[in-house]
């Protein structure tokens, strides 16, 4: 079974189509990275296959889930980092952990394996308010893997965050692949994408215009093999989503 099943996934808001019939599956265990330009569809595809968001048209299955039907089903199955996601503040880790494990009916023994598991260990119990943006992110991270998800939703885990933190989640995201979880990732950092993902897929005003492995994307020009490879993934995504600003100007 693949992790992942989208067909035709499609949503429009007012009009404006963001996701635009994408159609893809990711295998269990798989890094996904999942790239476009700012207002590409990336989060709203993500609140789509966490069951948060209604498909305009298509289908999205995770875990065998359908994202429409059978959504309490799917739950339990997936973890979700989002960018601007709330924790409670006046609480510590510890107990925003509590309280989700409450929630989800985990055990509370699950609470320090996986405030270790995320380096918290020891700030656990300081008032959440005054974690840096470092602290915060891995609580979050904490969270979503709590009830032990099949697939992990990463919707920019480490922008802004200074480069040791940023490593110590793709060391995390490595890791957790390695044991069999599937992550689907989303970000602006092409080094991470290219070191950290399987497959990539470049989503450009909604539609997939790419999707391989990056060593693969790095080696063909429109779609051939040839010997003037791109550099770097960050060359592909320019060359393919990069002209829309050109555009707006000359238009
Ligand atoms: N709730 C909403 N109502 C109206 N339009 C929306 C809504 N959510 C997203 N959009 C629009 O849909 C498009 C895709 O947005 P989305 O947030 O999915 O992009 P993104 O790829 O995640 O971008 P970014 O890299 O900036 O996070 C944008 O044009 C956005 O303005
Ligand atoms: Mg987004």
């Amino acid at each position: 079974m693949n992790a992942i099943e989208v067909q035709n996934l499609t949503r429009d808001f007012n009009g404006l189509r963001a996701v635009d019939g994408i159609s893809f599956e990711v295998q269990p265990g798989e890094v996904f990275g999942f790239l476009g330009p700012n207002g590409a569809g990336k989060t709203t595809t993500i609140r789509m296959l966490t069951g948060q968001l209604r498909p305009t048209a298509g289908t999205a299955r995770v875990m065998g889930c359908d994202v429409v039907t059978q959504r309490d089903a799917l739950k339990p199955q997936i973890g979700v980092v989002f960018e601007y996601q709330n924790i409670y503040e006046r609480l510590s880790a510890r107990d925003n952990l509590l309280f989700a494990a409450r929630l989800y009916g985990v055990p509370k023994a699950r609470i320090d394996a996986v405030l270790k598991q995320v380096g918290l260990d020891e700030r656990a119990n300081d008032r959440s308010k005054n974690y840096s943006n470092g602290l915060k992110q891995r609580l979050l991270i904490a969270r979503a893997l709590l009830h032990e998800p099949k697939v992990l939703f990463l919707d920019e885990p480490t922008r802004g965050l200074d480069p040791n933190v940023a490593r110590d989640i793709r060391a995390f995201v490595t890791d957790l692949a390695r044991q069999g979880v599937t992550v689907f990732l989303t970000t602006h950092y092409m080094e991470e994408a290219d070191r950290l993902s399987d497959r990539v897929a470049i989503l450009h005003k909604g539609k997939i215009v790419a999707l391989d492995t990056p060593a693969r994307l790095k080696a063909a020009r429109g779609g051939e093999q040839t010997t003037v490879a791109f550099s770097s993934l960050e060359d592909v995504f320019v060359a393919l989503t990069g002209s829309s600003l050109r555009q707006t100007f000359e238009e």
